[in-house]
């Protein structure tokens, strides 16, 4: 059984300071308990300055002195920031906006994921880094290149990418009269008589064939794919033995991050729970309320959609290994709004990130930059080099980690998992049919109220075996593939649907025999009109809640128990054997009333955390968390007989409870 064992790291860019501070630098980070750090990420314009001329003797200085210190290395790839001369040589490299307009260079991430001019430049610049640091006993891991997407760089629209895209259509669908089939093409008289009439679905005078859009979407999420693997390859020939770690992002969908995770060793992410609240969150209020410590769910839900990444490489999924790459450490520069955290927040995060798993929590950056870009981005140091705050943070977790006990995981998977699937991000972006409509946001609904009902939740992709898990809680999957089908009927706990699951077929079409599809089998229900709510608008759902945003009309078969309907009498939520449905999109009072029956019917135990409280059961340990702006008691979070390890029931502004439980 593996044992946990976390560790704390930092970002470090040795080329940004003067060689003389680094090795004072390295010694405090040891003394701060960093054991390890990410170095090299954007550097080639430093390593190759010319074509051909290396320039690695500062590289191997910095290697050796943060090395000699005890500290572990974190290698990277330079890949996300080709040099000028490089773009010089091969201007076609960059990718192309919605608009046609070039995304020139000047910032980073100014490339095309298909161009293969660049792929080969990719290849030979990871074989030069590889070759000379792939055996270095201070290299443990790589990661490559930085954040895919970052900047919405997976689409592109360029000339490159349109001659990768008929190939890859070609392929698919080897004969223009399947394609014109599988597109619907005949509809506006848009067939086609060979691929390489294809255009890229962009420019259209009205909206594009939705079936064209989402092929183009597999296209540009495979490519990221082929990219990474082009690095993978070579990483794994010439440094044996050392992790492959790629860095993702928050609620960044337009690449399958299964499918990039499978070549990788540990997926990670780049946690800046501010940077998201003030991008993401829900509206003012709620931004107010959360500012000095995020929502309290955006991070646990991509911990746990990391860790079921880090489980693709045939690791299993009672050992998802994943990382944070990189934690804010005090206010970050990019968000409309830069709040400062409220003080221990950096430290609930990491513990945070501890308690779903993570092997290594890093710091981004260890020191603020006083040049360029990102001056307004803290570090655990100022740019006078005096300690911030985040660095004593960081100190502190590091000690209490000690004091921890080393905890088996794994030993079972937790009792409710929730199904994400990117192609029906895809689909809700290409079709929303409601203005705003995204199944991701139906996803995280689901996954904030399972939280808020106490729950320890695991991310699985459709088709993942079900095994052991007692509730199965599948928000939106468009189109339910033959491996889903099966992995549902052979699962033996519950399984609740929402609403559009089964409702396109695997050309985007409307399944014969129309929605939920394959579903049928499990539950015989048939959804015969759909329709989007204006806002403000909602359908009252027996007494228990709304259906708002989007309502479905269902006939049901005879074997179908109706448990809730609508004022105007048709089905909302409807149960048969082990599968139900829920035939709108629920508002949080019928979330809340319909996730409480259906854990009690799974025999999951569930309790109100209250909303600002959170809990993640890990093993033996229950680690408890206070994003509220206010202190909270947690008394009715701690079970008679469970052992406090750190903090107490009086839960202060970013407090942090650890339980040893005495019956897990
Ligand atoms: C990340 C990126 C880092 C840095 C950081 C600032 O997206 O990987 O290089 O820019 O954001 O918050």
């Amino acid at each position: 059984m593996p044992i946990s064992d976390p560790a704390l790291g930092v970002c470090y860019y040795p080329e940004h300071w003067p060689q003389e501070m680094w090795a004072d630098d390295a010694r405090r980070m040891v003394e701060n308990g960093l054991s390890y750090v990410r170095i090299a990420e954007f550097i080639w314009s430093r390593i190759e300055p010319k074509r051909g001329d290396f320039q690695f003797d500062w590289l191997d200085t910095a290697v050796e002195t943060l090395g000699a210190a005890g500290l572990k290395i974190v290698m990277c790839t330079p890949t996300a920031t080709p040099p000028k001369w490089l773009v010089d040589e091969m201007p076609d490299m960059l990718a192309v906006d919605a608009n046609g307009n070039p995304r020139g260079f000047g910032s980073r991430r100014h490339y095309d994921f298909s161009h293969e001019g660049y792929r080969r430049e990719c290849a030979r610049i990871t074989e030069v880094v590889a070759k000379r640091y792939g055996e270095n006993p201070h290299v443990v891991a790589w990661q490559t290149d930085n954040e895919y997407g970052c900047h919405d760089t997976t689409l592109s629209y360029s000339n490159t990418a349109r001659t990768a895209f008929q190939n890859w259509l070609a392929q698919k669908y080897q004969s223009p009269e399947a394609l014109n089939r599988a597109w619907g093409n005949i509809f506006w008289s848009m067939e086609i008589g060979s691929f390489e009439e294809v255009e890229l679905p962009v420019l259209t005078v009205t909206e594009p064939n939705p079936t064209h859009v989402m092929d183009f979407r597999r296209f540009a999420s495979q490519q990221v794919v082929e990219f990474n693997r082009v690095q993978t390859k070579i990483l794994r020939r010439l440094s044996p033995g050392r992790d492959i770690i790629h860095n993702f992002m928050g609620r960044y969908l337009e690449f399958d991050h299964f499918d990039v995770s499978a070549d990788l060793d540990i997926a990670s992410w780049d946690s800046y729970p501010l940077g998201f609240l003030e991008q993401f969150g829900q509206d003012n209020a709620w931004k107010n309320w959360y500012m000095r410590a995020g929502d309290p769910d955006f991070q646990a839900f991509h911990h746990d959609l990391y860790r079921s990444c880090g489980t693709r490489n045939g690791q299993g999924r009672d050992r998802g290994r994943w990382w944070v790459m990189e934690q804010q450490p005090g206010p970050v520069n990019w968000a409309p709004y830069n709040p400062d955290p409220h003080p221990g927040m950096v430290r609930l995060w990491s513990h945070e990130a501890f308690a779903h798993g993570a092997e290594v929590v890093s710091y981004f950056r260890w020191r603020q930059a006083p040049f360029a870009q990102e001056q307004f981005h803290a570090g655990l140091n100022r740019p006078d080099n005096s300690a911030d705050r985040g660095l004593a943070e960081a100190k502190s977790v590091a000690g209490e980690l000690g004091q921890l006990p080393q905890v088996e995981i794994g030993q079972a998977p937790a009792p409710v998992a929730l199904v994400v699937d990117y192609p029906s991000f895809w689909a809700t972006e290409t079709q929303p049919q409601g203005q705003g409509h995204h199944a991701y946001q139906i996803v995280f609904e689901f996954y904030s109220m399972l939280r808020r009902l106490g729950q320890s939740i695991d991310i699985v992709r459709p088709g993942d075996d079900l095994k052991g898990y007692r509730l199965v809680v599948v928000p939106q999957l468009i189109s339910v593939d033959e491996n889903a089908l099966e992995a549902f009927k052979a699962f033996d706990g519950h399984l609740l649907f929402g609403p559009r699951c089964g409702s396109r077929d695997e050309n985007h079409h409307i399944p014969q025999g129309l929605a939920p599809d394959g579903l049928r089998q499990l539950i015989d229900i048939r959804v015969e009109r759909v329709e989007s709510l204006r806002p403000g608008v909602s359908h009252p759902v027996g007494h228990e809640g709304r259906f708002h945003a989007w309502a479905e009309h269902v006939i049901t078969g005879d074997a179908v128990e109706v448990k809730l309907q609508t004022k105007q009498g048709h089905p909302a939520w409807m149960v048969q054997d082990k599968a139900s449905y829920l035939a709108g999109w629920p508002d949080e009072r019928l979330r809340k009333y319909v996730l409480e029956k259906e854990l009690t019917l799974a025999g999951c135990p569930w309790v109100e955390t209250g909303d600002d409280l959170r809990i993640r059961d890990h093993g033996p340990l229950r680690t408890i968390v206070n994003y509220g702006p206010r202190a909270h008691d947690a008394s009715h979070l701690i079970a008679k007989g469970d052992t406090v390890l750190i903090g107490s029931s009086d839960m202060d502004v970013a407090g942090v409870t650890i339980l040893h439980r005495a019956k897990t």
